[in-house]
Parts: C-alpha cells; sequence; structure tokens
C-alpha cells in the first residue's frame, strides 16, 4: 500500500518525501500539492457569487497588525481591461480571463482614515501592505482552486507602473503588487516542480549549504521537463551543455525588470529609506 500523499508529493517534488509518519489524509492538502497556475480559461463565465466568495475569502487571509492594507480592484470595464492586456502583449490571457483583478498595497487607507498624523510611508508601511496583499492575492487563488477555478498571477504590471497608476487611478501609497487572471480552466495544465526540503526548510539557524541541493533538484526537473532547447539570451551567456533550473532563473534574473517601481513609489509618498 502506497502512503496517502506519494503520488501528490512525487508530482511536486519529484521523489515521496518521508514525512516521517502517518500524516492525516486530507482532500484539500492533495489539491494544494497538485495546484498550478492556468493561463488559458474556458469560454464560461464565472458567477457573480462565486467571484464574491472568492473575494470574501481573500480578505479572510490574516493580516500584519490587523491593519488591513490589502485593496483589489475588480477590472470588469472593457476598454479598461484592454487598456491594461495592450502593455502586456505577450500576456493574452489578462485580455482573455473571465475576470480580473489588480491586489494592491493600500498603505493609504490608515493615513486616510486616522484623526491623527499617521505617516505610513516608510519601509515598514510598504512592506506590510505588500505582505497583506499578497497574502490576500494568495488566499484568492487557493479559494477559486478549490472551487474548480484556475488562476494567473501577473506582477509583470509592476514593469509598466506609470501606465497602471493612471489607468487605475490609483492615489499616493497605493500600489500594485499583482494583478490576477481567474476562470474555469481550458486544459488540465501542469505541475511545477519544487525545491526540495534540504534547500528551503533549515533546522534551528540557517545553512548556507543548503543550497547543495539545488543540483539534484536541476538534474530531476530537467527529466521531467527539459528547458535545453529553449535557452534564454544565448547571444549574451553561449549555450550550456546542461541547462537546468537554476541556470535558467539566473539568466532571468539577470535581465532587469520593474526597473522604474522604486522611483514611481519615491514620487508617490514613498520614503523605503527609513
Ligand atoms: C507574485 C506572483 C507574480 C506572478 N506573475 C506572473 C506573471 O506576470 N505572468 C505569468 O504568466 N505568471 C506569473 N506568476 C505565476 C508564476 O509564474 C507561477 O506561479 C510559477 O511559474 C510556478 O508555477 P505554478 O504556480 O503552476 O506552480 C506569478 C506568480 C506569483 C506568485
Amino acid at each position: 500500500m502506497t502512503a496517502p500523499y506519494s503520488d501528490e508529493l512525487t508530482a511536486r517534488f519529484g521523489y515521496d518525501l518521508y514525512l516521517g509518519g502517518e500524516a492525516e489524509n486530507n482532500a484539500w492538502i492533495k489539491q494544494v500539492l497538485l495546484r498550478r497556475t492556468h493561463r488559458r480559461y474556458a469560454d464560461r463565465p464565472v458567477p457573480e457569487s462565486i467571484i464574491r466568495l472568492i473575494l470574501a475569502a481573500a480578505f479572510s487571509a490574516s493580516s500584519k497588525s490587523d491593519f488591513q492594507q490589502a485593496s483589489v480592484i475588480e477590472v470588469n470595464d472593457r476598454e479598461q481591461r484592454d487598456k491594461l492586456a495592450a502593455l502586456l502583449p505577450d500576456m493574452p490571457q489578462i485580455s482573455l480571463a473571465p475576470v480580473f483583478f489588480v491586489f494592491l498595497g493600500d498603505a493609504r487607507r490608515l493615513e486616510r482614515m486616522s484623526k491623527h498624523p499617521v505617516r505610513n510611508g516608510a519601509l515598514e508601511g510598504f512592506f506590510n501592505a505588500t505582505v497583506d496583499a499578497a497574502l490576500a492575492l494568495q488566499t484568492a487563488t487557493l479559494a477559486a482552486e478549490t472551487l474548480g477555478l484556475g488562476t494567473c498571477p501577473i506582477s509583470v504590471l509592476r514593469n509598466h507602473v506609470e501606465a497602471v497608476g493612471d489607468i487605475l487611478a490609483l492615489p499616493e501609497k497605493v500600489f500594485p503588487v499583482a494583478g490576477l487572471c481567474l476562470g474555469y480552466p481550458a486544459q488540465p495544465g501542469f505541475i511545477s516542480m519544487r525545491l526540495p526540503p534540504e534547500a528551503t526548510v533549515h533546522r534551528d539557524r540557517y545553512d548556507d549549504n543548503a543550497v547543495a541541493a539545488v543540483a539534484a533538484y536541476d538534474r530531476r526537473r530537467d527529466a521531467r521537463h527539459s528547458l535545453k532547447d529553449r535557452q534564454k539570451s544565448p547571444e549574451i551567456f553561449g549555450t550550456a551543455e546542461f541547462y537546468g533550473w537554476s541556470e535558467d532563473k539566473a539568466r532571468q534574473a539577470m535581465t532587469p525588470e520593474g526597473t522604474g517601481f522604486a522611483e514611481w513609489l519615491r514620487a508617490r509618498g514613498f520614503d523605503l529609506t527609513k
């Protein structure tokens, strides 16, 4: 008899993790282990009640100090959606998804609702609002997946933050964390293998050698889904004999992203040096 999570753990990590004893067999945890981003959606509307329920779940996420610094914009208007989609032509899901949200860090509300001279534009305010918005985004994702929908976050919106800010009329101290496409999946999608616990889970203190586990992960991931023929920027980095996840991500990280974001934030009331 196989252990309860054997298939799901193998699907997620490329091998059956040792859980260290009997873990209760739970259908929802299995669904989380098998979760995946969906970028194509069926031509099937999402009922309004489901949208309301997903957002209610999203705003049930925990919140730093109960400050509740997440907000969301539902982009229903076709013209508004098209303006955003036009910024990112290689992400057609922004236009095609039945539902599109933009999750915002909202460091503004705390200042506006107060009779006191609250100043929330330092790094702490920015960071707390970012974390709150990210938690709401992920809770929306899990809620949607639980209801049979698929989602795709869109953080590349921030590469066009000036235009996005104008289109969505974002005031000072309100900033986009990520968009979220939602719809019923048009295809099964695939599970993206994750780093093993040896690389990500440290015991009692940080172990700088944990990174050594990435090499075997690269091989496992390559055996399932090779990137060999999709090497990024070979004209700069050359063609690698073995092209694994770590090489792919290093090349990606060498290409600057979101370069105008810091300046945009500064112009909108944030001083992240404090
Ligand atoms: C904050 C955040 C931003 C993301 N932004 C984008 C994006 O702009 N475009 C996109 O296609 N996917 C985006 N994704 C999806 C990731 O690419 C995806 O989660 C990752 O490849 C792992 O795949 P999985 O979610 O299927 O496991 C984003 C995910 C997160 C958490």
